[in-house]
């Protein structure tokens, strides 16, 4: 598919989509997107192949009545609209190893901030501590962004803990659910994991150089879509709903959110972040056990610290900072 077949394909669901009447003419999608009506009708036809269901009336026009629960990058684009980077570019893989191994790839090769790549597929999704994120194909969200803040090193937590939180916001407004966070990026709803998050960065000297963020939601997984040692632990969307998301709304609603709080973060925000985080986070006030490499490091969860570090209250009495990383919490 040509460029401007796709720019097309995104002109005309959005302009489906903001229809007052509910319908749009072809003579009028044709005149506000200075194209033929001809080359609207092939549009219309092709996004009718790939599962749009799109009305066709002589006396009203199109109407766009469903959407298919498939992730497209000019659908995605539409509905999102404009950002301010999260989301400048989509792209859209049926299959992959992983998105971050894949948005890596292209931020070496020097891809402007924003990029967002999603799998429907992930044959080797990647978790943190080198686990393994089951990424089956068509139930779930698992995608990564590419950033390029200008903040030093020790910033990065703070983008993890302001994905945490986007996340969380995007879920809530999408679902009416209330995650609750497990510092620093773990989302769980009824104490069972349903989203999480890998951030991976190249850096250079003392600054970041480019940032993956890397976000993996079970949405419309039944529990046997689950390898069976995940199945007490993890949950999805549907599973707590009893009903299954369009993945697509999700997905655009996470990109607008993700967008809001990078965009607070890099304005020097961060503050309104943590306090968010923190309102919503089980880990804070509870007794932990973090495993560190060979240490293990038990204590009070007390606070996060300005920069995204777990502030934690050791059997001494002391604070210690727990940074982001290769740390993993249990409680
Ligand atoms: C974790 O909680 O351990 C982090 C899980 C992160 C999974 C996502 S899915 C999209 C992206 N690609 C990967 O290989 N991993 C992240």
């Amino acid at each position: 598919m040509s460029r401007s077949d796709s720019a097309l394909d995104t002109a005309i669901l959005t302009a489906l989509r903001q229809a007052r009447e509910g319908s749009v003419s072809g003579a009028d999608l044709a005149q506000r997107l200075q194209v033929t009506r001809a080359a609207i009708w092939a549009r219309i036809e092709a996004l009718r192949q790939l599962g749009f269901d799109i009305e066709a009336s002589p006396h009203h026009g199109y109407r766009l009545l469903s959407a298919p629960d498939k992730l497209y990058g000019d659908d995605l684009k539409s509905r999102l609209g404009q950002t301010r980077v999260v989301g400048r570019e989509i792209r859209v893989f049926q299959e992959t190893n992983s998105t971050n191994d894949l948005a890596d790839r292209l931020a070496r090769d020097g891809v402007e901030e924003g990029l967002v790549v999603f799998a429907e597929k992930q044959n080797r999704g990647r978790g943190r501590m080198g686990r393994t994120w089951a990424s089956p194909a068509g139930l779930g969200l698992w995608f990564s962004v590419v950033l390029r803040p200008r903040l030093p090193l020790q910033s990065a937590t703070q983008l993890t803990i302001a994905a945490a939180t986007a996340t969380r916001r995007a879920i809530h407004r999408v679902t009416g659910l209330e995650p609750d966070i497990k510092w620093p990026n773990d989302l769980l709803l009824d104490g069972r994991k349903t989203a999480g998050i890998l951030t991976e960065m190249g850096a250079e000297l003392d600054k970041i150089k480019y940032l993956i963020i890397g976000i993996g939601v079970n949405v419309n997984l039944a529990s046997t879509d689950f390898p069976p040692e995940l199945r007490r632990i993890a949950t999805s969307l549907r599973q707590e709903l009893g009903r299954p998301i369009p993945r697509p709304e999700l997905a655009a609603q996470l990109l607008r959110e993700l967008d809001e709080d990078y965009a607070r973060v890099t304005a020097g925000q961060f503050e309104a972040v943590a306090e968010e985080w923190s309102r919503h986070c089980r880990t804070l006030g509870q007794r932990v056990t973090i495993i560190h490499g060979e240490r293990r490091i038990e204590g009070r969860a007390e606070a996060l610290d300005h920069d995204g570090a777990l502030l934690l209250r050791n059997a001494r009495g002391g604070l210690e900072r727990i940074i982001g990383g290769d740390v993993m919490l249990d409680y």
